[in-house]
């Protein structure tokens, strides 16, 4: 395998030398006989664990009947039934699916619906999100500038507003919550003030709780303040749940927190349990103007992946993993903010369900150069971690839902062992 791995492409980054063995639950088994506790979950896809026994089994049972539907060509039964299924998992609303097959191509889909549907080219984005690497993706991403340079020009028509990332402004200049969320307020204004009009802005798209760019929950009530924004302007609201949904915040979207509607949700990761499957759900009345055969894909909606993803909505509903995220959430935290007692280093603790993070600082700036060691250590003891945000200074703890409180304890052990190491 060693000998193989040259015919992997350099582009890739690798946060592990692990060959996989097999994996279940929250352990990845490497072929050289060792266990890893996963709090990667894959980058927030496998929530319902891996290899769950009632998707393997909706899976194999799916691509021993149809493998592949071709969904301009025939309806197939996994299809329609998964999207009875998110029917029930979303607002009444929100009842007409698009089905595709990554993240970036569900936020493609998206923004060209919201395009469409309002006849506006422009979209407004935030500061610090990730919504993908495809060419238009790439121009809404602004977590970190490795994921454009060199690769300009990108798509025009995005513009770029202040999240607010209450830490990060209080870190530099001393505002709370509120003053944070204002400045946040203001700049939408002042943007279609002087560079994107109303009249030419179809959309704003806002990641409820940041991701890559560090797992920054929007402050309660910015949600409502954005739905009014948008009625305002007679822009269209698109919540990007791509890392946030399917029970990981502790809710089943995230923007059930805050109790507002979004126009379009977009899909992916935790929706078929490792399965390639995105998607958006979306409020009917605006595919008035989608011209039929505007938008398509060869496999997107496969029959397996659909079959994945009602068995992994069966699983998160039966055995009650939002609530799960929410309980262990609340313990990873308790456990991290103990931490943080002693070891200032970690300037922030914060998160929703099992989305937490740990942003580290020194003397109020981003501290990172310990963070590739400790990451390493936590490895070498048997815990997996990632990181995230622009100034890759935070730790993201996003374990699969179905994680038990003895994992949770196991891998704060773990994590304070490493921490001892790399900055007592
Ligand atoms: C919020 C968000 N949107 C979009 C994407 C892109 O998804 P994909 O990598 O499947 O294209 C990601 C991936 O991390 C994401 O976290």
């Amino acid at each position: 395998m060693d000998e193989l791995k040259k015919h992997v492409s350099t582009v890739l980054t690798h946060a592990s030398d692990i060959l996989v063995d097999h994996a279940e639950g929250c352990r990845i088994h490497s072929s050289d006989g060792n266990t890893f506790l996963d709090f990667t979950s894959g980058i927030g896809v496998t929530n319902t664990g891996h290899c769950h026994p009632k998707v393997v089994k909706a899976v194999q049972e799916q691509a021993a009947s149809l493998l592949f539907g071709q969904q301009n060509i025939v309806y197939h039964k996994p299809g329609l039934e998964l999207m009875g299924k998110l029917a029930e998992v979303l607002p009444d609303e929100l009842s007409h699916f698009f089905f595709s097959n990554s993240g970036a191509e569900a936020v493609e889909g998206a923004v060209k619906l919201a395009k469409m549907s309002t006849g506006r080219p422009n979209v407004i984005v935030f500061q610090g999100s990730f919504h993908g690497r495809t060419h238009l993706t790439m121009g809404m991403t602004t977590s970190k500038t490795i994921y454009r340079a060199k690769y300009q020009p990108l798509t025009p028509g995005i513009f770029v507003s202040p999240f607010p990332y209450t830490y990060y402004y209080r870190s530099r200049y001393g505002w709370n919550e509120e003053e944070t969320v204002r400045f946040a307020l203001d700049e939408l204004e002042r943007l279609l003030k002087s560079q994107t009009s109303p009249e030419e802005t179809a959309a704003v798209i806002i990641e409820p709780i940041l991701g890559e760019g560090g797992y920054v929950p929007a402050p309660h009530g910015f949600m409502q303040e954005l739905r009014d924004f948008a009625d305002k302007h007679g822009m269209l609201l698109i919540s990007d749940e791509i890392q946030s949904g399917f029970g990981r915040t502790g809710k089943f979207f995230a923007f059930e927190h805050d109790g507002v509607l979004p126009d379009i949700v977009t899909i992916a990761k935790g929706l078929a349990s490792g399965m390639p499957l995105s998607g958006i759900a979306y409020k009917p009345e605006l595919a008035k103007n989608w011209d039929p055969g505007s938008h398509g894909g060869t496999y997107g909606g496969n029959p397996v992946s659909c079959a994945a993803a009602s068995a992994g909505i069966d699983v998160i509903r039966e055995e009650r993993l939002a609530e799960n995220a929410a309980a262990r959430g609340e313990q990873l935290m308790e456990g991290l903010l103990k931490l943080q007692k002693e070891y200032p280093v970690i300037g922030d603790v914060r998160g929703r369900g099992l989305m937490v993070a740990t942003e580290f600082s020194k003397a109020g700036k981003p501290e990172s150069s310990g963070l590739g060691e400790l990451k390493k250590q936590a490895l070498a003891d048997g815990l997996m971690l990632l990181s995230c945000g622009t100034f890759g200074n935070v730790i993201r703890w996003i374990p699969p839902l179905i994680v038990s409180a003895d994992e949770i304890a196991e891998g704060l052990d773990i994590f304070a062992g490493a921490l001892k190491k790399v900055y007592g």
